[in-house]
């Protein structure tokens, strides 16, 4: 069966561990949006290694990896990568597909995210500066330039030089000169031919002679574009949909749903978090869980497990079963709250607002429950786990209304429980 690993949390839940440590299951890891904001960091035998671009299933020897169209691509940013990869012993060669209708991130779309943030002063968004949102402003705006349009000298020029000429209006005394950047390109071009294609016909190909496909989701739910907390959100589809518009595959493709969430919460940059935590709890979270962000190394924002924003992640994206990760940070906390409702300008509320960002003033509802002085750090099986941290994950799984498949208990592959009743260990039979 093929599988979506998507984030249920505002990003960076570990995806990366999840997606490293399925992969194993299946011949395909597909990303179907996003770019290299996303940081996915795996520890292999002590190895850390932090994938931006290209799937995490890259670490395994003949698995394929998959960037669709969704994904908005920096050549320089995946030569880096490819090469970095190389210096660690991994060969990409030819596991690597990129869909020819994926959009580029050029030059000036950093430097024009760097300036639209600027411009935003006290309401800016706490973007990662990697051009992601001007790259699909200029998809959408029907302006892009496309993998395959590397391969059209004249219509690549013409392009360019529009862009160039529309961008050198709006920043000022900018000299940029589009050659510079359409030569560059042609040079990008050449490197990159050998590893796109199309993706919608080889995952088409691939299902039907049953290869196996992981769909590999960036940031989460509540940084998606149409479904987060708008307007302090990345500019793509992080949820379920993202994977039929970003890889040209049709729903019944998708098998079953895994969401990943942290026991705990955490966000990078600005917008709403009800449970956020301050002060002393706020630094011990961050700290013990190393909440610094893997591509930009900011500081993570910590709070209490929100169920309100998992329970919506499970709403929209159909979620089978939650990977639940980085229990072990909980160890030894006297209690923990669990974050079950709001009061939204004093009224209770128990669904997540349709626009959060400007909800108004929004009060967390909270169950305290006692936690755990055993370590629950490289347990690997449930019954192992102190009483109090096996209460603590039903009652998550009873406020979120989706099972617990997966419990994550330190960054290595091998500290993991996988419950043999849950939905998630029949898939991968
Ligand atoms: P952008 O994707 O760089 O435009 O940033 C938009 C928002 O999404 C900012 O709040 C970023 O911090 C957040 N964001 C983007 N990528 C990630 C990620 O991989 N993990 C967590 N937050 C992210």
């Amino acid at each position: 069966m093929n599988i979506a690993v998507l984030g249920a949390q505002y990003g960076d839940e570990g995806k990366g561990k999840i997606v490293d440590l399925l992969t194993p299951h299946f011949s395909i890891v597909a990303r179907y949006q996003g770019g290299h904001n996303a940081g996915h960091t795996v520890y292999v035998s002590g190895r850390k290694f932090v994938l931006h671009l290209i799937p995490s299933g890259i670490l395994h020897e003949g698995v394929t990896c998959i960037i669709g169209n969704g994904v908005v691509v920096d050549p320089q940013a995946l030569f880096a990568e490819i090469d970095e990869l190389a210096g660690l012993g991994i060969d990409v060669g030819d596991r690597l597909l990129i869909s020819d209708k994926a959009h580029l991130i050029l030059p000036y779309h950093r430097e024009l995210d760097i300036l639209s943030e600027a411009r935003r002063g006290e309401r800016k968004i706490g973007t990662t500066s990697r051009g992601i949102g001007p790259a699909y402003e200029d998809k959408i705006g029907r302006r892009g330039v496309r993998v395959c349009d590397l391969t059209d000298r004249q219509a690549l020029a013409d392009e360019v030089r529009e862009n160039v000429q529309a961008r050198n209006q709006i920043i000022k005394d900018s000299t940029l000169d589009w050659r510079a950047v359409y030569d560059e390109l042609l040079i990008q071009g050449e490197r990159l031919r050998r590893w796109a294609g199309d993706v919608s016909l080889f995952l088409d190909r691939a299902r039907r002679d049953g290869r196996r496909i992981m769909f590999e989701g960036a940031q989460g739910t509540m940084l998606d574009i149409d479904h987060g907390s708008y307007p302090y959100v990345t500019s793509s589809n992080a949820s379920i949909g993202g994977v039929c518009t970003g890889l040209g595959v049709p729903p019944r493709a998708i098998g079953g749903v895994l969401g990943v969430a942290k026991a705990y919460l955490t966000r990078v940059g600005e917008g709403p978090m009800p449970t956020e935590l301050f002060g002393e709890l706020g630094h011990r979270l961050r700290e013990s869980g190393q909440e610094y962000g893997a591509s930009t190394g900011r500081p993570r924002r910590c709070g209490w497990y929100d169920a309100v924003a998992v329970r919506y992640a499970v709403r929209v994206n159909g979620i089978d079963a939650i990977a639940l990760t980085k229990l072990d940070v909980l160890d030894g906390l006297e209690t923990i709250d669990i974050c079950t409702g709001y009061l939204v300008n004093g009224a209770p509320v128990d669904e997540l607002p349709a626009d959060i960002a400007a909800a108004g003033d929004i009060v967390p509802v909270y169950e305290t429950w006692p936690g755990w002085s055993a370590p629950t750090k490289g347990v690997t099986r449930f019954e192992a786990l102190p009483v109090e941290a096996r209460r603590y994950v039903a009652r998550l799984e009873e406020v979120s209304g989706v099972p617990v498949g997966l419990i994550s208990t330190g960054s290595d592959r091998a500290e993991t429980i996988i419950r043999e009743d849950q939905p998630l260990a029949a898939w991968l039979r």
